[in-house]
Order: structure tokens, then sequence, then C-alpha cells
């Protein structure tokens, strides 16, 4: 099997390139990405693997940026700028720049007949009461990253006579990769804590819930699409738990007993509570096994040898 994966450098795709000898019946592996998040560092010592590995520089927002690309059977498009709470200052750019990369994967897809693992967001969810699963019609996306994943949503699935496709939405990615960013929540507090900086809570939001995932099943949820050529043209939530701020602090005390945290009386930016369901995925597919503790212990971890006292 030939496959792409697009934004290949970042948080999820370093993840995967470090993996890929795990997927069975590869052939070839292209990876295109623009740099533009400057993870060069996700290309060094990439695995030895008897499959070719080609890596592609280019920016995949612009017009007929995949024409002339030899077919691939799958997609992986990861390729998109992902800093939801950044993406409030900078709406028409990434409207511009997601749903242009977007357009381009989907033509692709549809003129080769490529196979598409789209990855959204259960941040499309933005704000709920309980907990929501697939069936759930009330969006409320909070931000312009979060409603472009909604509209992509939407696109693929009226495409859906034409390609194959599956639509994940990750929750909130934990774990260690080399290409791994700091924006998202539990990576952001792991930085902060070796840094000696508190972490930043809203107290309103100690007990409401949100999604995780893990990479390592993020991981798995690639490698089983395509060895088990799980294309269902629909919507999945994948997750690996459901965690509030409080039981994030918890893992906190426990691994870093120095931990600080400094309490906001005000909401902070995309701190809205939802719980999410991801029953429809592994009843379908296989139970995720993963726990977000563990990424705080193996990212704090990392910055084991890292001191703030002069
Ligand atoms: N990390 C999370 O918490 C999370 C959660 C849910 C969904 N997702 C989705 O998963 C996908 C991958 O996420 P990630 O965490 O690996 O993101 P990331 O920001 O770490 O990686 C994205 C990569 O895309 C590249 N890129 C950006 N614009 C490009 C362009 N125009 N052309 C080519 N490459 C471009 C960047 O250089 C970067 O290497 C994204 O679609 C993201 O929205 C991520």
């Amino acid at each position: 099997m030939k496959i792409l994966i697009t934004g290949g450098l970042g948080h999820i795709g370093s993840y995967l390139l470090e993996n890929i000898n795990k997927i069975s019946k590869l052939k070839k592996i292209y990876v295109i990405d623009n740099l533009s998040t400057q993870r060069f560092c996700t290309l060094l010592n990439l695995p030895k693997t008897n499959k070719k590995i080609i890596f592609i520089q280019k920016d995949l927002s612009l017009k007929n940026a995949l024409n002339n690309f030899p077919k691939v059977d799958a997609v992986i498009n990861l390729a998109s700028i992902t800093d939801a709470e950044g993406s409030l200052k900078i709406k028409n750019k990434i409207y511009k720049v997601n749903l242009g990369i977007f357009h381009n994967i989907l033509q692709y897809c549809k003129k080769k007949s490529s196979r598409l693992i789209h990855i959204s967001s259960t941040s499309v969810y933005g704000e709920q009461e309980g907990l929501v699963d697939e069936t759930c019609k009330d969006l409320k996306p909070k931000s312009p990253y979060a409603e472009i994943k909604l509209i992509e949503e939407k696109k693929i699935k009226k495409e859906g006579k034409k390609i194959k496709y599956i639509s994940y939405r990750f929750g909130t990615i934990s774990g260690v990769s080399k290409g791994m960013r700091f924006h998202t929540a539990i990576n952001k507090f792991c930085l902060n804590c070796a840094l000696g900086k508190p972490l930043p809570l809203w107290k309103g939001m100690m007990d409401k819930p949100k999604p995780y995932l893990s990479l390592k099943d993020a991981f798995d949820v690639i490698k089983f699409t395509l060895d088990h050529n799980f294309f269902k043209n629909d919507v999945y939530n994948v997750l690996s738990e459901n965690l509030t701020l409080m039981n994030i602090v918890k893992s906190f005390k426990k691994y870093n007993k120095k931990v600080k945290i400094a309490y906001h009386s005000s909401k902070l930016i995309n701190q809205y509570p939802y719980m999410v369901s991801n029953q429809k995925f592994t009843s379908e597919a296989f139970k995720l096994k993963s726990k977000i503790s563990s990424d705080i212990k193996s990212t704090l971890n990392q910055f084991k040898n890292l001191s703030n006292e002069v």
C-alpha cells in the first residue's frame, strides 16, 4: 500500500512516522509538510525501514498543490493550522489555509480514488450538558478552528458517494513525540511545570470534563483503519478518557510535588466543558486503553534533568 501523510512533521505525524514499521503492507510513504511550524527535528533519525519514506516540502493550501501528484491508496490528512485558541486572532487566515488544504485533498482523493483519513476534533461539540455522542445535532464550535472542522465534515459527507473516507473527531492529544507542540492543555501544563510556572486553571472548570486522546491510541486508530480498511464513510469520536481539571491536577501532583497552580476567576479561552462518548468506535473497532496520566508522567519525565533554581 502507498500512503500520503500530510502535515507529517507535526505532533501526530511525527509519532506516526516513528512507529511506521508497525503498520503492515506499506510499500511507499509520502510525507508532505510546508515546514511552517519548523518541526525539522521530525526528519532526524527517521526509523530504519525497508519502506521508502519520501519527504516533500510543499504548501498544500495553494491552488492545484496536488496536481500531478502520484496516486496513493490512502491519505492521512494531518496538515492544518492547529492552534485552536490562536485561531480566534487569525480567523481569515485559518479559513483560507485549512479549507484550502482540505479542498485540495478532497479533489485529489476523488480524482485518484484514494481513501481518506480525515482528522476532525471533538472541539466541534463546543459546550454540552452530559455525555454526547455522534448523534448530537446541536454542535457549538467555539473557535474558527473548530468551525472549520465542522465545515470539512459536512463537505466530505456530501462527497460520500464519490470517495471512501473516515472522519475521526480526535480528543485533545497528549503524549511525547519528536514533533510535539505545546499549545494543547496537557502538554502546555507539562511545559509550564517544567519551567517552574503555574498551571493556569479556571476555578469554574475544575470539576467539568473534556475529552483527551493519548498519542498512542491515536496511532493505534490510524493503524487499525489502514490494516482493516475501516473506511466507513462516517464520523467517529476518538478519545482515551474524559477528564476534569481536577483529575489532571491530581496526576501532576503525583508526578511533580512542586507543581504550582494559578487559579483564575474568569473563564479562560477555550475552557468549555463537554463529555464525549467513544462507544460507537469501541463497539465497531476496538477499545482504547491508554491512560492520560501515563502521558503526563512520560512528558514530565522528558524534563527530568531540568532545574529552575539559580
Ligand atoms: N493535537 C491535538 O490535540 C489534535 C486534536 C484533535 C484534532 N487534531 C487534528 O489532527 C491533525 C494533526 O494535528 P497535530 O497536533 O499533529 O498538528 P501539528 O500542528 O503538530 O501539525 C500540523 C502540521 O501541518 C503542517 N502544515 C500546516 N499548514 C500546512 C500547509 N499549508 N501545507 C502543508 N503542511 C502544513 C505544519 O507544518 C505541521 O507540521 C490536525 O488536523 C489537527 O487539527 C489534533
